[in-house]
């Protein structure tokens, strides 16, 4: 599935994201920076021929412009708009977690050091705006060209709000099923909703039939959410090119640990500890296991799932290929392992 619509879009988006991204002053020593987290080249600045990342929310975004009857070529900037934004926050998160590893290659702080890595990812998060701006200059109205922009910017309120509160959990003991869902509506599932929103929108015009698609990528960023943290913890880092450790070692209050604490003493006192040495690490997964922690957010992430397709079969989609493809590449996504 992935293939199918790599051959259809990557070509096309990659190339329009290049092009955003050079357009930035060649400053020796940033653009391989803001390069490296796409794939395009390796932390020497030479050719990588291996695209990192799964395009997921630009991917979406086109398909939602085609499935709500509009032209998929007209949403490409807005498509780079959200996939640049998204690396914008991954090089922050990775400063944030801690995490040395990413798409298995060492992360931008841990090439080039905390202050570089903040910088290129403002330098990015800036790139996201002009990629925005270019809609304006391919025949998208001057409203929804403003009505895309306003999505944008709740979209970044939302993400620092889900970023501070899941920095914040690292510190709780208790963090209920409700505040976990708040802080990953925020922190993911707002950028999965504003690009499948923001692709509606070109699409048709209608913000209404946008609110629409918003409610179908809202559910499915939740349903990725928690598949991510179930990744998080018994991914295989070959596969996810993420540590699998980082996240019980930074008291990450991740679905199935807050579930865990919930209902094990026992893990509440290991994750009391002040240091968490390898050992400890599988200690706390092996009394997950006992617990089922990875069957009980399977379960809650299912529950998203099925919402997502309901929110999607309500949606307008004159656009009947796209609207099946879409479909195909939400089924593609649940319980993925990647
Ligand atoms: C990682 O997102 C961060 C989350 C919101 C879970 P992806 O899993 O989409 O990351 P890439 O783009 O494929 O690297
Ligand atoms: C995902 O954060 C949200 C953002 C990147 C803003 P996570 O910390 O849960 O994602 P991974 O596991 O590092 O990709
Ligand atoms: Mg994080
Ligand atoms: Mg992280």
């Amino acid at each position: 599935m992935f293939n199918q619509l790599a051959q259809r879009y990557f070509g096309e988006l990659d190339a329009t994201m290049r092009q955003i991204v050079a357009s930035v002053p060649e400053t020796p020593g940033l653009g391989v920076m803001l390069r490296y987290p796409f794939g395009w080249v390796d932390q020497n600045n030479q050719p990588y021929h291996q695209i990192t990342g799964k395009r997921i929310r630009p991917l979406l975004l086109l398909l939602c412009t085609e499935a709500a009857g509009g032209d998929w070529r007209t949403a490409l900037s807005a498509a780079s708009a959200v996939e640049i934004l998204h690396n914008f926050s991954l090089i922050h998160d990775d400063i944030q977690d801690n995490s040395p590893i990413r798409h298995g290659r060492p992360t931008v702080w841990e090439i080039w050091g905390h202050a570089n890595a903040i910088n290129a990812g403002d330098a990015l998060f800036g790139l996201a705006y002009c990629a925005l701006e270019e809609l304006s200059n391919v025949g998208v109205t001057p409203e929804v060209t403003l009505e895309a922009w306003r999505i944008f910017n709740q979209t970044v309120q939302e993400l620092t709000r889900g970023q501070h509160l899941d920095m914040r959990f690292e510190t709780l003991e208790v963090v209920s099923v409700d505040d976990y869902l708040s802080m990953i509506r925020g922190k993911s599932a707002a950028l999965v909703a504003a690009s499948a929103q923001i692709g509606a929108l070109i699409g048709t015009g209608s913000s209404q039939t946008a609110q629409l698609y918003a409610d179908f990528g809202l559910n499915l960023g939740l349903a990725f959410q928690i598949r991510d943290d179930i990744l998080g913890i018994w991914g295989n880092p070959d596969v996810t090119g993420k540590s699998v450790a980082t996240d019980i070692i930074s008291r990450k209050k991740s679905l199935p640990v807050l579930y865990g604490l919930a209902q094990s003493d026992t893990l509440l006192t290991l994750y009391r500890r002040d240091e968490f040495n390898e050992e400890d690490v599988d200690e706390a997964v092996s009394l997950l296991n006992a617990l089922s922690a990875h069957t009980y957010a399977e379960n809650i992430e299912a529950r998203y799932y099925e919402r997502a397709i309901q929110a999607l079969q309500h949606a307008d989609s004159p656009g009947q290929a796209a609207a099946g493809q879409l479909m195909q590449f939400v089924e593609t996504l649940f319980q993925r392992s990647y």
